[in-house]
């Protein structure tokens, strides 16, 4: 029985595009096993939305996935793994990952002088997820945070070595370097790809925390603890792309994200099972 679930796909969801970062790091530590992936671009951005909107539109990107027979769910998402994690855990016999805990984790092992920043949407830092999970891992560590609206559009943009985002930057990080932050959490799944900005702008004596790669780890471990690992070692790993809007669009700016091409990807109505073609 567990052998037939462990060569089930990974599924991972996120509000758009973004989400291909934690695919990135999954398939770079997982590399034979098969991924699918939905990206809800029709309602995109999550990071402005209210936590019912943003559950709500959780629970559907995971039934979308639980649908497709994955044998875990990860919530490559920082805005949905902070809102809707706990009722994703609830609602699906799956096990279910989020991006916050692993990376929490990681800063607390990280920092030396238990002030941590921490940079996301503005729903994320509005539900207070990062500095609950940091206090789970180490009570007494700071958490500084700052919501950073700009960067999700200028990464898009593919701004990300630009003077207008050096500037936009700067102006997020100052107050952060200012209560002396040694340890900064990327929390969103955009900043990856910051992050040699991000390090020019913080300075050379900052940690930075990448979600996405402490998830793609933590994933990892619990899947072997759990057995669920692909035994299947001499295939390589498929990743399939699903969105709920224009896929041109999707495929357009995606390469950027997971670091090589996609594959085709296929248009869904979430309200139906069936996918439609790409050219939708
Ligand atoms: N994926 C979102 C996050 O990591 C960023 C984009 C959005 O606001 O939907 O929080």
């Amino acid at each position: 029985m567990k052998k037939q679930a462990a060569t089930r796909p990974i599924g991972v969801f996120d509000s758009g595009v973004g989400g291909l970062t934690v695919v990135r790091e999954l398939h770079r530590a997982l590399p034979h096993e098969d991924i699918i992936y939905l990206g809800d671009t029709a309602r995109v951005p999550y990071g402005t939305k209210s936590p019912e909107t943003v559950t709500r539109f959780a629970g559907e990107d995971a039934r979308f996935l639980a649908g497709k027979n994955v044998k875990a769910i990860v919530v490559a998402c920082n805005t949905a793994s902070a809102w809707a994690l706990a009722a994703l855990q609830a609602r699906f016999a799956v096990p279910v990952f989020g991006v916050i805990s692993p990376g929490a984790r990681v800063a607390v092992e990280k920092t030396r002088n238990r002030r941590v920043g921490v940079i996301a949407t503005a729903a994320t830092i509005r539900s207070r997820a990062y500095p609950l999970a940091v206090a789970d891992h180490d009570e007494k560590a700071r958490v500084f945070a700052r919501a950073c609206p700009l960067l999700v559009p200028l990464v898009e943009e593919g701004w990300v070595d630009h003077p207008v985002t050096r500037a936009v930057l700067r102006e997020y990080l100052q107050p952060l370097l200012r209560d002396k932050i040694d340890t900064l959490i990327l929390g969103c799944t955009h900043y990856p790809l910051l992050k040699p900005l991000i390090r020019r702008v913080a300075g050379p004596k900052i940690a930075l925390v990448d979600s996405a790669e402490c998830c793609a780890q933590h994933v990892c471990e619990h899947l072997a603890l759990a057995g669920l690992l692909n035994p299947r070692l001499d295939r390589k790993g498929r990743i399939r792309p699903f969105v709920t809007d224009d896929t041109a669009q999707f495929e357009k700016i995606a390469d950027r994200f997971l670091g090589f091409p996609v594959e085709q990807t296929w248009r869904v109505d979430l309200n139906s099972t069936v996918a439609r073609s790409t050219k939708g």
